[in-house]
């Protein structure tokens, strides 16, 4: 049976040119990266780093890990963050801010990961109170993920800069899709990235590494998430022979393919709106298609009908499924899935 997984882009996997390289390496290009002795960690430290526009990158086991010592090397236990009230971090991240960090967390709404700013501004507590916990860092995501993959654009990027700048506080970005945002907006990633302290970005999803994600910011920011990614249990020895997907995966070529999985998006965001059924289609930025259902049905119903017929999604709410296209999805996949959605949603709507 055809199977078409729209999961998730974490599903993917590596190229035959990451293969390729993965293969031509020898042990001399492996050493203990806790030492600061692994030359392709520090190849793509360096490599992250310039291409994100910061002055030094870390090599970081996941994005969850990414987030939480950006966030342990910008705040001190006590601190209130503001995160969106829908992100990652808050929602899907086991509470390490609070448990971990000893952070208060304040919740944002947002229209697609753009805030109100006169409602943040409410947010932010007196520092010269001696009640209040210190407001000291913003979170955004981009591209944002509950938001169907939005991308937060560059005028809000900078009005959330400048509303930082204007409370002192630091802002970080979750950018574990940052180069949807960059590739899905035509511009340079360091036009997203400059405005943001720190910058967390996946190598593990559309970019279809294995394993691995990147942390960038100041000198003195990286080097306190190298410790924090110590105490976390993420210093890793020959941790090369991983980083080296991310060598090829941050080559102009891998990251434009990006493009490819935005447009199945859009032929499947379109595919299925075409079906007029009692749905709403949310807008597709990039590579993920949300489609609510406008009627009350049993949603779990419908995933396992999609799974039966090849077709694997997750609901991520009660009233949404979330499809998402990746590395190793083609047009073929798109098509046999606007008709199997389309044979299964008729049933039930
Ligand atoms: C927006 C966002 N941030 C962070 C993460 C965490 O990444 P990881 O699964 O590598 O921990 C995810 C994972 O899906 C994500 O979607």
């Amino acid at each position: 049976m055809k199977i078409v997984d729209l999961r998730s882009d974490t599903v993917t996997k590596p190229s035959p040119e990451m293969w390729e390289y993965i293969k031509s390496m020898g042990n001399s290009r492996l050493g203990d990266d806790v030492m600061g002795e692994d030359p392709t960690v520090n190849e793509l430290e360096e490599k992250a780093a310039r291409l994100i526009g910061k002055e030094a990158a870390l090599f970081v086991t996941s994005g969850t890990q990414g987030n939480l010592v950006s966030l342990l090397s910008q705040t001190k236990p006590g601190d209130e963050i503001l995160l969106e009230e829908l992100s990652h971090i808050f929602l899907n991240e086991v509470g390490s801010a609070a448990r971990i960090g000893g952070l208060m967390i304040r919740t944002y709404p947002s229209v697609r990961g753009v805030p109100s700013f006169e409602y943040l501004q409410s947010l932010i507590r007196d520092r010269e109170e001696i009640h209040e916990p210190p407001s000291t860092l913003l979170c955004t995501e981009n591209t944002h993920n509950y938001h169907g993959g939005a991308i937060v654009e560059l005028d809000a990027l900078k009005k959330m800069r400048d509303f930082t700048n204007k409370n002192d506080l630091k802002f970080h970005l979750d950018g574990a899709r940052l180069f949807n945002a960059a590739v899905g907006l035509n511009v340079p990633v360091t036009e997203i990235t400059k405005h943001a302290n720190s910058v967390m970005f996946c190598l593990s999803k559309g970019l279809s590494c294995p394993v691995g994600s990147m942390v960038a910011g100041s000198k003195e920011f990286i080097s306190k998430a190298r410790r924090f990614r110590k105490m976390l249990g993420g210093g890793m020895r020959q941790a090369g022979i991983i980083a080296a997907f991310g060598l090829i995966a941050l080559e102009p070529k891998w990251i434009n393919r990006l493009a490819d999985d935005h447009k199945n998006a859009k032929i499947l965001s379109q595919g299925i709106e075409n079906l007029k059924l009692r749905i709403k289609v949310h807008p597709t930025d990039t590579n993920i298609v949300i489609v609510e259902l406008l009627e009350k049905v049993r949603i779990l119903k419908i995933i396992t009908a999609l799974n039966k017929a090849g077709i694997l999604a997750f609901n991520i709410s009660k009233e949404k499924i979330r499809f998402v296209t990746h590395y190793g999805i083609n047009t073929d996949d798109i098509d046999y899935s606007i008709e199997q959605i389309g044979l299964i949603l008729k049933k039930v709507l």
